[in-house]
C-alpha cells in the first residue's frame, strides 16, 4: 500500500501540539478551533491518554465523542495525529487483570492512579492494545482529518513478572540456542551461577550483589526486542484499515531503554520527544543532539519533533522556563535537522490532574500572554517554510551509536562510576556542534565511507564485526578518534585477551593498551602538551603511532595518553584519559582541520548555527539560528523565507531560511 507523507496532507510543514479536548467543555473547544487558526496550528495528536474514555469497559467502545472532535478539528483546517491510548490502560483494566501490572525489579507490583503502568508481556495487555489499535483504525482508518497514527506514548516501562520471565526465556532461547550456550555467554563458571535448566532463568530481579553483567544486557536487549513486537502488533493492525503512516513517539534521552535503530526500521516517520535538561546555550546543543540522533535513527530521511515544550526545561526537581524567543530557535533547532516541522506537548494547559503544571501552547493565563504570541510567530514562521518538506540533511562528520554499548556501561561491576554512555556522546557532539558542523550518529556497523571524521566516545563493547569495519574505515581514507575505555568488550561482555582494544582496531590505532587506570573522584593528571586529564587514564604502548602527548604525572610518567597512527590512508586516533574541556575542543579542532571538514557556511562564530537542507532536485536552504545576545552580520547575503526578504544579518537570538543560490 502506497502511504500518504505527511507533508504532502498538510501542505507544508506540521505546526501544532497535544490536544486533550476531553479536559475542557464546548466553550473552551470554540475557543481552541479559533486559536489554533491563529496560531497556524495544522495538526494536532489527539487520543494519547483517552483509553478510559474510548472504553469505559472491557470490548464496549465510546467513539462518538471522538468522531466530534475529529469533524470539529477537520471543519477548522487542523489535521490529526491520532493515538492508540495504550500507554495509560484504565483503572478496570488493571483491577480485571492484575497479572498486567508492572512488577519491579524487587518484587513490588505497581498500582493504577498514574499511567505507563502495565506489563507489555502479559497477554492481557496485549490482546487489549491490539484490540483498541484494530477499532480505532476500522473506524478512523480513511477519517479526512487523519494525517498519522501515533502508537502508543514513549514506550518507556520494564516489567520483570513471570510473564516477562517466560518472554525472556523465550528470546534467550532464540539468541544462544541451548542453555550451555547461554552459561557461556553468561560466564556463570563463576560465583556459581550456572544454570541447568530455563525455568531457572528470570529477568534480573533484585539480588544481593553484581548481577551477572551479561544476564543484565541481554534482557535490556530482549526488553528492546519485546517493545518492537508490541509496537509491530498496533502498527499491523492499524495498517489493515488505513493508508496513512504510522509512528511512535520516541524518547531520544537515554531512560527509554530500546535500540532506536530497529525503532527507524520499523516506523513510517521516525518522530522524537525533546525536552532539554538546561536552559540557554546547553538548550540548544541539546535540541541540536536530540536532532541529529532522530534523523540519524530516520536513516536520513525526514522525521517529526512530535513534542518539546513551549516553556520546560527539565532541571533536576524544577521545570526552569524557556528564555524569550526561545519556542521558534528550538524549533528551527529541529527543523534545519530535518525535522518536517515542530509539535508541543501540549495544546492548553491542564487545569487539574498529573500535568498541571507542565507548559502549554495555551498557557493559565490565556491568549494574552508572552507564550501565546511566542507559539502565533512561530506558527506564522513554520507556515513560511513548506517548500523546504521532504528535503534532507549531510553530515561529513558522525559520532559512534551502538545500544548494545550504552547498555553494556550500565552493568555493574564497572572500574569506574564515570564511565557514563550518553554525558559522553554529548560531550562528543557538543564539540562539533560549537565548531559548527551538522553531525550524523552511526553505527559501528555502519558503512562509515561516506564521513571524513568518525568520533567514538564510549565505544565499550565492540563486535568482531564493528572493529573489523572501524579498521577498514581508517584504511580507506577515515579519520578514527577512539576514546579510552572503547573496544574492550565483545556483543557478550567478554574480556578481549591480549591487550585492549580488540585486535583489528588496534592494528588501525598502532597501540596496544595494557593496563586501566582510574583516577579517584575530582584528581587530575597532566598531560605533556599542557592539557589535563581527570576521571580515566591508562597504560599503553605505541605499536606505530605517533605520540602526541604523554602522560608527566606518577606511575604513567612519559607513557602515552594521545596517540596518532597513519594506516592505510587514514588516520587513527587514541585518546585514553577524559581530556579537560579546552583540551578536548582542540582536539577535535584538530581532527577537522586534518580531515580538512569545516562548517556548511564558513565565517560564523560559535553559538550561530547554519544548517543546510537539500532537496532531491538540487534546491537548498540555509537555516540559520543566533542564540547570542548581540547582531551577527552574514557571511553573504539572502533572501529570506521568514520574513520574505532579503537579508543580510542576524539580529541578537534571530533566525533567518535563505534559500541558498
Ligand atoms: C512527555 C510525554 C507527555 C508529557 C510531557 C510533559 O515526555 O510524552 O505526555 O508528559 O512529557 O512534558
Amino acid at each position: 500500500m502506497e502511504l500518504q507523507r505527511l507533508t504532502d496532507r498538510l501542505g507544508g510543514l506540521a505546526f501544532g501540539g497535544d490536544y486533550n479536548p476531553e479536559q475542557w467543555d464546548a466553550e473552551v473547544w470554540k475557543q481552541d478551533d479559533e486559536l489554533m487558526r491563529r496560531a497556524r496550528v495544522n495538526l494536532a495528536t489527539v487520543g494519547v491518554f483517552s483509553w478510559a474514555l474510548m472504553e469505559p469497559e472491557e470490548g464496549r467502545y465510546e467513539f462518538d465523542w471522538l468522531d466530534a472532535h475529529l469533524d470539529r478539528l477537520h471543519a477548522a483546517g487542523v489535521a490529526v495525529d491520532l493515538a492508540t491510548p495504550t500507554a495509560s490502560p484504565p483503572p478496570w483494566f488493571t483491577l480485571a487483570h492484575p497479572d498486567a501490572l508492572t512488577i519491579r525489579p524487587d518484587g513490588t507490583r505497581l498500582t493504577h492512579g498514574s499511567r505507563d503502568t502495565y506489563c507489555l508481556t502479559s497477554p492481557a495487555y496485549r490482546r487489549a492494545a491490539r484490540r483498541i489499535a484494530a477499532a480505532l483504525a476500522e473506524r478512523y482508518g480513511d477519517h479526512p482529518a487523519l494525517a498519522l497514527w501515533h502508537v502508543h506514548n514513549e514506550y518507556v516501562t520494564p516489567c520483570h513478572c513471570d510473564h516477562t520471565a517466560a518472554a525472556f526465556r523465550v528470546w534467550l532461547r532464540a539468541r544462544h540456542g541451548s542453555l550451555d550456550a547461554l552459561n557461556e555467554a553468561w560466564g556463570t563458571a563463576f560465583w556459581s551461577q550456572h544454570y541447568t535448566s530455563w525455568e531457572q532463568v528470570l529477568p534480573p530481579r533484585t539480588t544481593q550483589w553484581h548481577h551477572n553483567p551479561g544476564h543484565v544486557l541481554d534482557y535490556s536487549r530482549f526488553w528492546s526486542d519485546e517493545t518492537l513486537a508490541a509496537y509491530r502488533e498496533q502498527r499491523d493492525a492499524i495498517r489493515a484499515h488505513s493508508d496513512r503512516p504510522v509512528t511512535t513517539n520516541l524518547m531520544v534521552p537515554d531512560y527509554q531503554n530500546l535500540d532506536l535503530w530497529a525503532f527507524g526500521r520499523e516506523v513510517d516517520l521516525v518522530s522524537v520527544n525533546h525536552y532539554p535538561s538546561a536552559p540557554g546555550i546547553d538548550a540548544a546543543a541539546h535540541a541540536a543532539f536530540d536532532a541529529d540522533r532522530a534523523r540519524s535513527f530516520a536513516g536520513g530521511a525526514p522525521w517529526l519533533l512530535m513534542e518539546s515544550g513551549t516553556n520546560t526545561v527539565y532541571a533536576g526537581d524544577r521545570i526552569l522556563p524557556k528564555e524569550p524567543g526561545d519556542i521558534l530557535r528550538h524549533s528551527l533547532v529541529h527543523i534545519a535537522r530535518g525535522s518536517e516541522g515542530a509539535l508541543f506537548f501540549q495544546w492548553r494547559q491542564s487545569r487539574a490532574g498529573a500535568e498541571t503544571w507542565h507548559s502549554a501552547m495555551v498557557p493559565h493565563a490565556g491568549p494574552d500572554s508572552r507564550t501565546f504570541r511566542e507559539v502565533t510567530a512561530a506558527g506564522e514562521a513554520i507556515a513560511r517554510l513548506g517548500e523546504l518538506a521532504g528535503s534532507t540533511v549531510r553530515a561529513d562528520v558522525a559520532v559512534l551509536h551502538d545500544s548494545d554499548a550504552w547498555w553494556a556501561l550500565n552493568v555493574d561491576g564497572l572500574p569506574s562510576g564515570e564511565l557514563a554512555y550518553h554525558p559522553a556522546l554529548r560531550r562528543a557532539h557538543r564539540a562539533l556542534w560549537d565548531a559548527g558542523l551538522t553531525v550524523d550518529f552511526a553505527h559501528p556497523e555502519h558503512d562509515l565511507n561516506r564521513y571524513r571524521v568518525v568520533l567514538a566516545p564510549a565505544l565499550f563493547l565492540l563486535t568482531d564485526a564493528g572493529a573489523e569495519n572501524l579498521r577498514r574505515y581508517v584504511a580507506g581514507g577515515g579519520t578514527l578518534l577512539i576514546q579510552h575505555f572503547g573496544g574492550i568488550v565483545d556483543e557478550h561482555l567478554h574480556a578481549r585477551l591480549g591487550g585492549y582494544p580488540a585486535a583489528p582496531l588496534r592494528e588501525a590505532l598502532g597501540i596496544r593498551v595494557e593496563e586501566h587506570r582510574p583516577l579517584a573522584q575530582g584528581e587530575e593528571i597532566t598531560l605533556s602538551d599542557g592539557s589535563t586529564g581527570s576521571s580515566w587514564s591508562e597504560s599503553l604502548r605505541a605499536e606505530g603511532a605517533e605520540v602526541l602527548a604523554a602522560y608527566t604525572h606518577g606511575m604513567l610518567d612519559g607513557s602515552p595518553a594521545l596517540t596518532r597512527h597513519a594506516f592505510g590512508s587514514g588516520h587513527g586516533w587514541y585518546l585514553s584519559t577524559r581530556l579537560d574541556d579546552a583540551g578536548y575542543t582542540a582536539l577535535v579542532g584538530r581532527l577537522l582541520t586534518e580531515a580538512g571538514v569545516g562548517p556548511d557556511l564558513p565565517g560564523l562564530p560559535a553559538g550561530v548555527e547554519a544548517v543546510t537542507r537539500h532537496a532531491p532536485d538540487g534546491r537548498a536552504w540555509h537555516v540559520l539560528i543566533n542564540h547570542l545576545d548581540e547582531p551577527v552580520p552574514l557571511p553573504r547575503p539572502g533572501h529570506d523565507l521568514l520574513t520574505g526578504g532579503p537579508v543580510s544579518r542576524l539580529p541578537a537570538g534571530g533566525c533567518a531560511v535563505l534559500r541558498a543560490l
